[in-house]
């Protein structure tokens, strides 16, 4: 592991813990911490971190969907909303948020003020950055990552209310 990519992964924790810190001020949110689940079944894996903003069936209702200030889409609608098309490699960008990182100590200021002061409030990202978070909870474990993110993917994807092309069944 990078030094820099350590870095990324330090700050992104920061701004998720920031960023629950401040949804907790605007209503009795709890605090969420995410963990390592065991399982690397997707259906498992998108409960843990998944269900309580986009609910269990993925539309957009989870316990703490109503306190956000964008709410969460309804994720069974992504390939119909797409022309019939499923991006494996957009829903991973999505959920990594990889390119949201804040690269530097400006940058990470910059979001931290925008959270506190609520000025340029929709800079701050609201989905949080899983490809940190998971770097940091699975540390060890690329290739066990990598199977992970795949099974989400796919369980996102079997939720599609419309026929995908490579669709798993539903569990
Ligand atoms: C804190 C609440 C929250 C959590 C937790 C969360 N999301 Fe999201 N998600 C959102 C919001 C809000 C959006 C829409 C705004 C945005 O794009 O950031 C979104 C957008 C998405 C999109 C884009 C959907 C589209 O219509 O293009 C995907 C895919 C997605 N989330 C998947 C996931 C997966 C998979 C997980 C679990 C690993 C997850 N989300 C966890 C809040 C959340």
């Amino acid at each position: 592991m990078s030094f820099r990519f350590t870095r990324a992964a330090a700050l992104a924790l920061a701004l998720v813990a920031i960023t629950t810190a401040a949804w907790s001020r605007q209503a009795p949110v709890k605090k969420v911490i995410y963990r390592p689940v065991a399982s690397v079944n997707g259906k498992d894996l998108f409960k843990e971190y998944c269900l309580h903003c986009h609910g269990e069936d993925g539309r957009g209702h989870g316990p703490d969907a109503a306190v956000l200030r964008v709410p969460p889409p309804d994720l069974t609608t992504i390939a119909a909303r797409n022309g019939g098309k499923f991006s494996n490699a957009a829903v991973e960008d999505k959920i990594n948020g990889w390119k949201l990182v804040p690269r530097n100590m400006k940058d990470m200021s910059d979001m931290t003020n925008a959270m506190n002061t609520g000025k340029d409030a929709q800079s701050v990202p609201v989905m949080p950055l899983f490809g940190p978070i998971f770097a940091a909870i699975y540390p060890q474990e690329v290739r066990d990552r990598q199977i992970r993110m795949a099974n989400i993917i796919r369980y996102v994807k079997s939720l599609q209310v419309t026929p995908v092309p490579g669709e798993v069944p539903k569990t």
